[in-house]
């Protein structure tokens, strides 16, 4: 069937003409770029400083609305006396509470307003596991699931002295672990808008934790261990 020949042969070149004419798009230019499928590259947007027929004015930069706060600088916080400093708030004071310092130093311990019981440590424990142990893994050691697959936790063991030794010169205060928490550091990415406040001290509590198990020495076993009994027949040699 000749017929047939003609359109495999014409659909050959078309397939040819197309890569031809729209696949090889690798070469630098300066002009503007082929778009085939422009999805939402090209969106109406003001360019900073640039009229605006939008506007009654025909200015395309507006004037900030009333107490707007720009980005970076500080926001004007509640006074700590009256700044909620329980239950499921964000940090809105400066005190250690809400900051993890006193003034340009970190400070360690828990604060007054963290009870420190059992409820605050299971409380942890639960927050640790959903928001930390992915990276840090369960027991603290750095060891996540997520080290398994390119999250570098060289940092993230907390059972390394800059964690435990309050004499090492790189100590992590609670007040430094409760920053971090806060705003991240490094490759670890920041948790306090996800976490309130009083959780935070509630996983530093448990992170704590950890490290005292870890520390402390396996009970010695009240009696030794019965010695595994000799086998009464010698085991068959397989051949
Ligand atoms: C997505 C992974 C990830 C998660 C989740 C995560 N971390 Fe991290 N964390 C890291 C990495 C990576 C580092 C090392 C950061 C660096 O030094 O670049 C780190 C470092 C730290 C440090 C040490 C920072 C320092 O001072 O050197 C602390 C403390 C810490 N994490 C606490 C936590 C706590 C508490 C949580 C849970 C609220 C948490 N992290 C959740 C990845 C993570």
């Amino acid at each position: 069937m000749p017929v047939f020949r003609y359109i495999f042969l014409s659909a050959f070149l078309i397939t040819l003409l197309v890569v031809g004419w729209a696949g090889f798009r690798g070469e630098a230019t300066t002009k503007p770029p082929l778009q085939i499928l422009p999805d939402m590259d090209n969106q109406a947007k003001v360019k900073s400083q640039a009229a605006s027929t939008f506007f009654a004015d025909g200015k395309g930069g507006r004037p900030l609305v009333a107490s707007t706060v720009p980005m970076g600088l500080k926001i004007a916080a509640e006074s700590t006396a009256t700044a909620p400093t329980s239950g499921p708030s964000f940090s809105v004071g400066h005190d250690y509470y809400n900051t993890g310092r006193f003034g340009d130093y970190w400070g360690d311990g828990m604060p007054p307003q963290v009870a420190l019981e059992p409820a605050l440590i299971r409380r942890g424990a639960d927050r640790y596991s959903i928001y930390c142990a992915v990276c840090h893994g369960q027991t603290g050691g750095g060891d996540g699931v997520t080290s398994k697959y390119g999250v570098p936790m060289a940092a993230g063991n907390f059972h390394l002295p800059t964690f435990t030794d309050t004499a090492d010169a790189n100590y992590r205060t609670d007040g430094n672990i409760f920053a971090t928490i806060t705003y991240g550091k490094g490759q670890m990415g920041p948790y306090g808008a996800m976490i309130p406040v009083a959780d935070r001290w509630a996983i530093i509590a448990y992170v704590r934790t950890l490290q005292m198990v870890k520390a402390t020495p396996a009970p010695a076993a009240a009696t030794t261990p019965p010695a595994p009994a000799a086998p009464t027949a010698p085991a068959q040699e397989s051949k």
